[in-house]
């Protein structure tokens, strides 16, 4: 649902915006009145989005973009000044879950499993992508005395699980870079926030999921509101956040997880050791 005065004249980035949290904040921000450039290493699913934005009346662009390659994110950033001569708002949300934008072996694991290679992408996915956006960004912004800057955390960059060591290095990582950069750039009228979004059904989740409803439905029973999220729910906080109503809010990591890291952990435990009793079939992922 738009709001779609309030970002009338400005112009957004979002990275990793072909699909899932970044597709939908896209759409968001373009419905909201903002000229966005989806940013993504998937041109193709890039322009698909892109065209849902243009049948509904957005003004959107892509740019084919590895948020880890400095020269892909420099031009990224030059393309928006160009096309329409300001930078707003730049979302930092690449990095899929599922692998896609990891060619250099897999992430999962401990520091015992996972290569060097893999740390390094995952670390060049996850948080040099930020760097590079925000080293680019920033100067527009200045200029202009005014800019705000949301970077996906996650539930993971907050609490540790087994076998998610780069993850939540990672999303750990953004966290502090978040904080930091608030403080550098505050003065300039920047602002500089994360979110740390619970799990959200993307379109890739969900086809994940279809194959197992009960195993869904389980992740929902461990949320005090009793579902997982949308994208929608991501990138309805994400709109806030670049809006002028947070003008006050900045170096905040803000859990968009309905409820879920603020549960005792003691009193889960029961809860769902009751749930598994009385649905002893459920599909458990991991
Ligand atoms: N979905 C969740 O449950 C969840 C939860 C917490 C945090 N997050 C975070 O939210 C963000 C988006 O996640 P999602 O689930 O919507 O992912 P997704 O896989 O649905 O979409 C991610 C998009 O990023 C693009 N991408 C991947 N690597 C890239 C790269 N190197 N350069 C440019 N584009 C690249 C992909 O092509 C894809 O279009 C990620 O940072 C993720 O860690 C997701």
């Amino acid at each position: 649902m738009g709001n779609s005065e309030r970002f009338t004249g400005r112009v957004a980035i979002v990275t990793g915006g072909a699909q899932g949290i970044g597709g939908a904040t896209a759409r968001r921000l373009a419905s909201d009145g903002a000229s966005v450039l989806i940013a993504d290493i998937d041109a193709e699913r890039a322009e698909a989005n892109a065209e849902r934005i243009r049948s509904t009346g957005g003004t959107v662009s892509v740019i084919r973009t590895d948020v880890a390659v400095a020269e892909d994110v420099e031009q990224m950033v030059h393309t928006a000044v160009t096309k329409w001569g300001r930078l707003d708002i730049l979302v930092n949300n690449a990095f899929s879950v599922a692998g896609g934008g990891l060619d250099s072996g897999s992430i999962s694991g401990g520091a015992t499993d996972v290569s060097e290679l893999a740390w390094d992408r995952g670390m060049g996915v996850l948080v040099k992508s930020i760097f590079l956006g925000v080293k680019y960004a920033v100067p527009h912004m200045r200029q202009a005395g005014a800019g705000s800057i949301i970077n996906l955390s996650s539930v993971h960059g907050l609490m540790m699980a087994e076998g998610f060591l780069v993850y939540e290095a990672g999303k750990s990582a953004v966290i502090g870079v978040t904080r930091q950069m608030a403080c550098d750039y505050g003065p300039s009228g920047i602002r500089v926030n994360a979110i740390c979004p619970g799990h959200i059904v993307t379109e890739r989740q969900g086809v994940q999921w279809q194959a197992h409803p009960d195993g869904l439905e389980f992740f929902a029973q461990q949320y005090p509101v009793r579902r997982t999220g949308t994208p929608d729910d991501i990138a309805g906080t994400i709109a806030f956040l670049a809006s002028d109503d947070a003008s006050f809010i900045t170096g905040q990591a803000i859990a968009v997880d309905g409820g879920l890291t603020i549960q005792l952990q003691e009193n889960l435990g029961v809860r769902l050791a009751k749930y598994i009793k009385a649905h002893p079939d459920t599909y458990l992922p991991y």
